[in-house]
Formats: C-alpha cells, structure tokens, sequence
C-alpha cells in the first residue's frame, strides 16, 4: 500500500522549493503524493506549476485582492481542513513559512495528521522581521512533527526551543535542489539563448549590454516607508549609473507594485518588468552583476551563482550567506543601498570580496534526505 502524502503549497517559493520533493515522492513506489495548491497566490503559483508540470490533486482558489493576513488564515483553514477530510493523508509536508504554512500546521494538528515541515528552524530573532514570517515559522514549530532544517545552523535554534533532537534532520535546502535542476538544463546553450530572446522580448533589446543590478522585493515589513526608501535609492541609483541597467521583475501584491510603477516606471534604465517565471528569473541572475533584494530564497540562490547580494533589510533569517561573505544587510534604508550598490560597481576589490561562489544550503540532495525521513517515520 502506498503512503499517501499532502503536499501542501500556496505561494510561488513554496512550489518551487516542493517541486524537487514531489518529484522525489513520486519516484519512490512506497509513496502517493496529492499536491494541494491552497491558491494563496495565483499567478505567481501557477507560473511554477505549470514549469515544473506539477500535477495539483486540489486546487483551493483562496486568493482575494489585497488580502488581509486574518481573512486569508481563515478561508486557508477552513479551506484546508475540508480537504484533509476528503484526502485522509497519513502526513503533511508544508514548506517555509508563509500563512498557507501556519494554517496547514494547524488545520493538520487538529485533525490530528502529521506535519513535516520543510526548511524548518530558519531565525531572526525578531518577532516583527520578516512579518508575519518569523511568527509563522515559529508557531509551525511546536505543531509539527518532523522538522527538516536546511543547515546546522537553523538546526541548533530548534534545539534552543527544545524540539526533540530525534525528530530534526539536517537535509540541506531543496531550493538548491531546484536550482541545479534549471543551472542543468540552462547548460544546453539553446535554452540559454532562448531565455535570453524572451527576456529581451519583455526588458529591451539591451537588456544584456551593460552591468546588470537584479532587483526583488515584496516583504510586507517595507510597505510604506521602507518602498519609498527602496524606490528613491534607485531612482539616485540609475542617475549616477547610466549604464547601468536596473532590472526589476516587480511582485504583484498591490502595495508593491502601485508604488514601484509610478516611482520608477519613466526611468530608461531601470527596466519594469512583470514576475518572471523560474526559469527566466535564474537566467537573470546569472546575468546580473549584483543583486538587490529582500526575498529569503533569492538570498539562498545568489551565493551559489557567485552573485554579491545587498539584502533591503535589518534582519536575516539567513546568516549562513553572510558569514560565507556573500550577502550583506543594507536595510530598505536609501542612503545605504545607494552606497552599497556604488560601490560594488566602482570597487573591483569589494565586487571580488563579496563573489566568491559559495553554497552554504546544502548539495542538491536535500529532497531524497526529507522522503528518507518520511519513510521511517511512517514505517514505510
Ligand atoms: C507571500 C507570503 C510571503 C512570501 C511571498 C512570496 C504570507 C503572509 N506572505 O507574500 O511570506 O515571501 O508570498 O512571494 O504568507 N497577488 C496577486 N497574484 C499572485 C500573488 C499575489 O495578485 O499570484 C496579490 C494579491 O492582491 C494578493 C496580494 O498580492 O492579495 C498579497 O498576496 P499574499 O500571498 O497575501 O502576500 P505576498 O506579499 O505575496
Ligand atoms: N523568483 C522567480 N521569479 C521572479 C522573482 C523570484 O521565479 O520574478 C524566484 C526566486 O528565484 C526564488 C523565489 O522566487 O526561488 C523567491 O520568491 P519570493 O522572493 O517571492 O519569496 P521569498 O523567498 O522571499 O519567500
């Protein structure tokens, strides 16, 4: 009899990083993975699935315009908890540490159905930064029954909240995992070029002539001010670097996108464009020479392309790239993004220090790691 898993996502970094699991389940005949897409996003969750060709046994369809984090925790559990009903999993698996996380751990708590939570044990210390992540990820934690920490690092903060050693693996971070799948197939030259082709398509013909800053941000903390930080460093940015193409695949959540549009939409050099799908978006980031971001998993794929990254925020649950040199907070403060950006493209020595390929997530591996530990959890 084959152990039937959810596998339950919501939003574009949660289906990129179970992709590899999913994939590693449905290679194992002890397995039957169901796919439940809880449609906290649309769009940006779609783009991956249909990458990847994920097949969605459930599709919640719970995203509303501008959500609000209560009304979308509620229609997420109760939304959730139906399905767990229908499907009868013998476990969960919920990755990160979004509100399709929380309310998965807690739907599956209360109906008494194991969790496993993928990327387990990520800190920052602060309640308040990420918001609402760190509060998210820690209130997984004690409903939870496996933890699969991607570093021995994020393991060691479990075991400072008690969490039983014997239930936490160190499996490395399965976004590694997906990345070398796409590094792998971008290495046939023709799908590079084809990538390339579309991005032109959507960025301008000279979208590769010149240095490249790849810019991302979404995180709900910088809404308000901390845009307006972000947005007016580089507008300064784009003045005093004119050659300099500044290329921002803008998120589509409302406060980010109606901000960055009317802020930066009329600069010629810096380029606008829409989410890019996974594909694309890592073809950028081998492109780029530098990257500006607030996103987790950004900061986890840059360091292994050898890409500097300038992190617009105080806090990081992911100190593994700083300490490996790579990443560096700025904070969505102008003044320090402008200086960190200028001077990583005027400072040959700063641009070599912060370069240096390095991959402290993990080898690729991560995702036969977590299905091991499923199996012996569930005696298959
Ligand atoms: C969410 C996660 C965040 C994660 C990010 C990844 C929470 C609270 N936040 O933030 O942790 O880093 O996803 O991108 O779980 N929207 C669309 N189409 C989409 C996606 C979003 O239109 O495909 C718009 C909608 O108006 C939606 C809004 O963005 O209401 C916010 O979406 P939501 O998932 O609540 O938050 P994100 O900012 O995307
Ligand atoms: N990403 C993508 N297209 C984009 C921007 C990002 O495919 O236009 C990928 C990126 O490579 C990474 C993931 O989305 O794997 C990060 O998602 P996001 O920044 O939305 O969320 P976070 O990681 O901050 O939770």
């Amino acid at each position: 009899m084959k152990h039937r898993v959810a596998v339950l996502m919501g939003t574009r970094p949660e289906a990129i990083k179970l992709a590899p699991v999913i994939a590693a389940l449905e290679a194992d005949p002890r397995f039957e993975p169901l796919v439940i897409n809880t449609g906290q996003h649309r769009e940006l969750i779609d783009q991956v699935i249909s990458l990847f060709g994920l097949r969605i046994e459930r599709d919640l369809a719970v995203m509303q315009p501008n959500q609000s984090l209560a009304s979308l925790t509620a229609r997420l559990l109760s939304a959730i908890d139906e399905t767990l009903v229908s499907l009868d999993p013998a476990m969960v698996l919920v990755q990160g540490d979004t509100t399709t996380v929380l309310a998965g751990a807690l739907a599956s708590f209360y109906r008494r159905v194991p969790v496993g939570h993928v990327e387990a044990g990520l800190r920052t210390g602060s309640l308040v930064s990420p918001f609402p992540e760190e509060g998210n990820r820690r209130l997984t934690t004690p409903l939870a029954a496996l933890h699969f920490a991607p570093t021995t690092e994020s393991r060691a903060n479990l075991l400072r909240e008690h969490v039983d050693p014997a239930t936490v693996f160190v499996t490395g971070n399965t976004v590694i995992d997906a990345l070398q799948h796409e590094l792998r197939r971008q290495a046939d030259p023709t799908v590079g070029e084809r990538l390339r082709a579309q991005l032109r398509e959507v960025g301008g013909e000279d979208l590769f002539s010149g240095p490249m800053v790849l810019v991302t941000g979404h995180r709900r903390e910088n809404f308000g001010s901390g845009f307006e930080e972000i947005c007016s460093a580089l507008a300064t940015l784009a003045g005093r670097f004119p050659e300099t193409k500044f290329v921002y695949p803008v998120h589509l959540n409302p406060n980010v996108r109606d901000v960055v549009h009317q802020r930066l939409g009329a600069l010629g050099n810096v380029r606008l464009l829409p989410p890019q799908p996974y594909s694309e978006f890592v073809a950028l980031l081998g492109a780029s020479r530098l990257v500006l971001t607030d996103s987790g998993g950004v900061q986890e794929e840059a360091p292994s392309l050898g890409k500097p990254v300038l992190v617009m925020r105080d806090t990081t649950e992911r100190p593994e790239g700083v300490a490996a040199g790579t990443v560096r907070l700025v904070g969505p403060v102008a003044e320090a993004i402008v200086a960190g950006v200028s001077e990583l493209l005027t400072d040959g020595a700063a641009y070599r220090r912060m370069s240096e390929a390095a991959n402290p997530y993990g080898d690729g591996h991560a995702a036969p790691r977590i299905v091991e530990a499923c199996a012996a959890f569930l005696g298959a």
